[in-house]
């Protein structure tokens, strides 16, 4: 009987898998840490914008001032959908949820590109999808909410940009580059579950924009990026920092998962969590939210308490979702905004994998039964 070799592990959740080499991230799970390209997270989110981190993960190297500067110029002249897209938005159920409203949009935006199957156009398909995520989420959250869409104008960053459509108004600089900030932050990160995703498709030398929406449906997971909804219900469910300890005791006691703590990865404090902490005070403080900081950080307190000895910190996901709310995001947009960054990483990855492509096909141990004769239907 043909079975799976002893040679084999079996790793479920391949939690001890290494499955190919990426020059892109790098992770230190112990001591949180993580770079990207060799560059530490917290000096790139001080320092660099979500654009030139895009380029370095796609080029492995920063750029210049005048390759930035190009590099700038092609993303923004990118903003704009083709019209039947912006048609496409507003047919849309406006009860749908933003995330199955994205993964169908940017599976809808290869309809309208000729050459969706070039493989020598992975890069000008890449930078199309980073540009045009804006457009789509802050489309479909207007017509949602029954406004009229604003189209982009291809003056400003991307997170500008974003704020511009979603508000109607100007961004004050602090939220524009706390948007960016969240972006740089969430770009890359190894190969989480919606970038393994994506190479899974990748590699059967597949489409980029089918490799992107399978990412986007990984994504959506509250296990994955849907964790940063997750927190905010959370933080609303309790409502007032004193009704903080009864709620994290009771969850844990009940072996329940409190949102927006543990990684797969990090057992140590996660560096973007590091970074964001500070910043999300600052902008709650500027936005009229700083109770629900400070309740973030009583939870905080609480879970180091109680599972810091485990290794359990709040990961990425818990201080973003103060940031996104206080930029006025509605909670549904926080896992979009995600992708609406993630995609940078995604397509770095796809890039890069595809430069010694190697079909993903993992085996399971089949533990059914064997040697079954068929009975027909009228018999059994
Ligand atoms: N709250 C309470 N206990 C937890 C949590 C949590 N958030 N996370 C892990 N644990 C406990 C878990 O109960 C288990 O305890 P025990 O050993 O006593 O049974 C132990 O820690 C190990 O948990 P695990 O599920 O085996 O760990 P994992 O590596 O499979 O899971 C995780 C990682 C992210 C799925 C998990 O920590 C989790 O469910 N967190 C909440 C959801 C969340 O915030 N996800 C966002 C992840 S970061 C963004 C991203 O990369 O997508």
């Amino acid at each position: 009987m043909a079975a799976v070799s002893p040679e084999m592990n079996f790793d479920i959740g391949l939690v001890n898998t290494i499955v190919a080499r990426s020059s892109l991230s790098w992770i230190d799970g112990l001591n949180g840490v993580l770079e990207y390209v060799g560059y530490d997270i917290d000096d790139l989110a001080r320092h660099s914008t979500f654009e030139e981190t895009t380029f370095l993960l796609w080029n492995r190297r920063l750029p210049s001032r005048s390759e930035l500067d190009a590099f700038n110029a092609q993303i923004r002249s990118e903003y704009d959908l083709p019209e039947a897209m912006w048609d496409m938005i507003v047919s849309l159920p406006r009860d749908a949820s933003p995330m199955h409203a994205l993964r169908t949009l940017v599976s809808a935006l290869a309809l309208h590109d000729l050459h969706a199957d070039a493989p020598d156009e992975n890069e000008r398909k890449s930078l199309a999808m980073l540009a045009k995520m804006p457009a789509l989420i802050a489309g479909f959250d207007r017509h949602r909410k029954g406004l009229d869409v604003i189209r982009p104008t291809g003056d400003c960053c991307i997170s500008e940009s974003f704020l511009r459509m979603m508000r109607d108004e100007e961004p004050t600089e602090r939220m524009a580059r706390a948007m960016d900030v969240c972006l740089i932050l969430h770009a890359d990160h190894g190969f989480n579950a919606s970038t393994f995703a994506a190479l899974v498709t990748i590699a059967t030398l597949s489409d980029m924009y089918s490799a992107i929406t399978t990412a986007i449906g990984t994504l959506k997971g509250p296990l994955h990026g849907g964790a940063n909804q997750g927190v905010m219900l959370m933080l609303e469910e309790i409502g007032h920092i004193e009704a903080a300890e009864k709620f994290v005791l009771g969850r844990l006691a009940n072996r329940e998962r409190i949102m927006g703590f543990g990684h797969r990865v990090y057992k140590a404090y996660d560096p973007r969590a590091t970074y964001l902490k500070s910043f999300s005070k600052g902008i709650a403080e500027d936005t009229g939210n700083l109770d629900l900081f400070e309740m973030s950080s009583r939870i905080e307190q609480i879970m180091e308490r109680e599972v810091g000895a485990k290794g359990i910190f709040p990961n990425v996901d818990f201080y973003s979702a103060t940031t996104y709310f206080s930029l006025g995001l509605d909670l549904d947009l926080f896992t979009p905004v995600f992708a609406m960054s993630r995609v940078s990483g995604w397509t770095a990855h796809c890039l890069e994998y595809l430069t010694d492509n190697r079909l993903i096909r993992p085996r399971c141990e089949y533990n059914g039964p064997h040697g079954q004769s068929y009975v027909p239907i009228n018999q059994r």
